[in-house]
């Protein structure tokens, strides 16, 4: 060999003359996990990994008790169109498939109800005029005890005032909601009845007299008038029209007749969740003493961008977010941008802590699409390396960076023909010709 020769072939392999070698990414991530994060195949299977063509897979349940997740929970953030609700159904269907549920607690597009219906699962329609009925009282069943139907009416109540209750007023409903069940099964009518003409034996033993008590209630009874005989009649006000199936592979409450009102959409969602909630500790005896599938639920929370306005609602979430790993409970959050946390409350409000809590609470974030402006954002919340940074205005749909804790992922997520089918939200547009669906 030359000495040119030599040369290069020193300079190829280094002083060692280490050959070259061949191996799979699977393999070659535990060579160089700096390089490669381990592959993410556990679990129901989503799509490719984008980098390495491999099967990406993901389970919050199997990820959490390996040690991967912190916590279950999942924020999805990405544009119109961008394939969230796609995913999102995806991962519900697929994990219904494995053995788990999965409950859509307010669905304010109705697109879900097909997916619903398609797994045998039960559909809520809930609107003016349609015969559908939830009790938000009936959360009081559960082994909450009365606290449980007196604290949703309190929910209820804050989001049609659109304020906290003050504390005289809080005492009035609780003693209400008592009264009330101490009666027989109690209702929104039934509570506004004791709230007008309270027992005065109970204000006596509050030290408060009477009188007192019929005025801080006077406001609640205006706020729950609406419930009663105000365009939300009809909804909430008697004995809920369904008890849920805990067997249920899917659970669905849809929003969709409620159209842009927002009150409405947290009213009905405050009572969905809270009947859901019941149905859960119910579901969790049921598990106990008969042979179950596998466990775990995703609670999803579609379009939750428009959910997050009502504080009372955030407050409500957050506790059931904070219970998720005991009742065994993947929360989904599906949000346009992660700025949509920041727009609800004004900068140091309970809202605004509340959100971002919900957000801190999530260890697997899914970006998909997001518009320039929101990647500075994006990068403070997260930490995006300049190729993440690059590539989140750019991705076509379906694809996302996933990122985990310690891991990042770019995944394309793929649909099923028969799935396409159900999950075809680009109809309507093309149905009416245009308009945002
Ligand atoms: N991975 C995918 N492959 C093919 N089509 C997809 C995929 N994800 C979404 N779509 C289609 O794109 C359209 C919009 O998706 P959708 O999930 O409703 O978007 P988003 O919820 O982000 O607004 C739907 O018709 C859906 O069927
Ligand atoms: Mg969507």
């Amino acid at each position: 060999m030359t000495g040119l020769g030599r040369l290069a072939e020193h300079s190829r392999w280094g002083k060692l003359r280490v050959p070259a070698h061949r191996a799979s990414s699977a393999t070659l991530a535990g060579a160089y996990p700096f390089l490669a994060p381990a592959p993410c195949q556990v679990g129901v299977p989503i799509g490719t990994d984008a980098i390495t063509g491999e099967p990406f897979c993901f389970d919050p349940w199997s990820l959490y008790a390996a040690g991967r997740l912190t916590n279950p929970n999942v924020a999805l953030a990405g544009v119109i169109g961008a394939g969230k609700s796609a995913l999102a159904k995806s991962l519900a269907v697929r994990a219904v498939a494995a053995g788990r549920r999965a409950y859509v607690p307010g669905d304010p597009k109705g697109e879900w109800a097909p997916v619903a219906e398609a797994l045998g699962g039960v559909v809520l329609r809930l609107g003016p005029g349609l015969p559908a009925r939830l009790n938000p009282l009936d959360a009081g069943a559960s082994p909450e005890g009365r606290s449980g139907g007196a604290r949703v009416l309190a929910a209820i109540t804050e989001t049609l005032l659109d304020r906290p209750l003050r504390p005289g007023e809080r005492v009035a409903l609780d003693v209400a909601v008592h009264s009330a069940e101490c009666a027989g099964p109690a209702q929104v009518g039934t509570v506004a009845a004791a709230l007008t003409d309270p027992d005065p034996a109970y204000a006596l033993a509050d030290g408060t007299p009477p009188a007192d008590r019929i005025a801080d209630g006077t406001e609640l009874v205006h706020a729950l008038r609406r419930l009663l005989r105000g365009d939300l009649a009809g909804m909430f006000d008697g004995p809920s029209s369904v008890t849920l199936d805990p067997a249920a592979p899917m659970v669905v409450v849809d929003l969709s007749a409620l159209g842009s009102d927002d009150t409405a959409v947290a009213v009905a969602m405050t009572c969905a969740s809270a009947w859901l909630e019941s149905a859960l500790t119910t579901h969790r005896t049921a598990h106990r003493t008969g042979p179950d599938t596998a466990g775990g639920r995703w609670v999803i929370y579609d379009e939750a961008w428009r959910l997050l306005r009502s504080p009372a609602l955030l407050r409500r979430m957050q506790a059931q977010w904070k219970l998720s790993r005991a009742h065994g409970i993947a929360n989904l959050l599906v949000l346009h941008r992660l700025s949509d946390l920041d727009a609800v409350g004004a900068g140091g409000s309970e809202t605004r802590a509340l959100a971002a809590g919900l957000l801190a609470d999530c260890s697997t974030r899914v970006i998909y699409r997001q518009e320039s402006d929101q990647l500075a954002g994006i990068e403070a919340a997260l930490g995006l390396t300049d190729t993440e940074r690059a590539l989140l205005p750019v991705l076509p749909r379906g694809c996302g960076l996933w990122k985990l804790p310690g891991s990042s992922y770019v995944a394309k997520h793929r649909l099923h023909a028969a799935e396409a089918a159900v999950y075809d939200t680009d109809m309507a547009m093309r149905v009416t010709g245009g308009g945002l669906s």
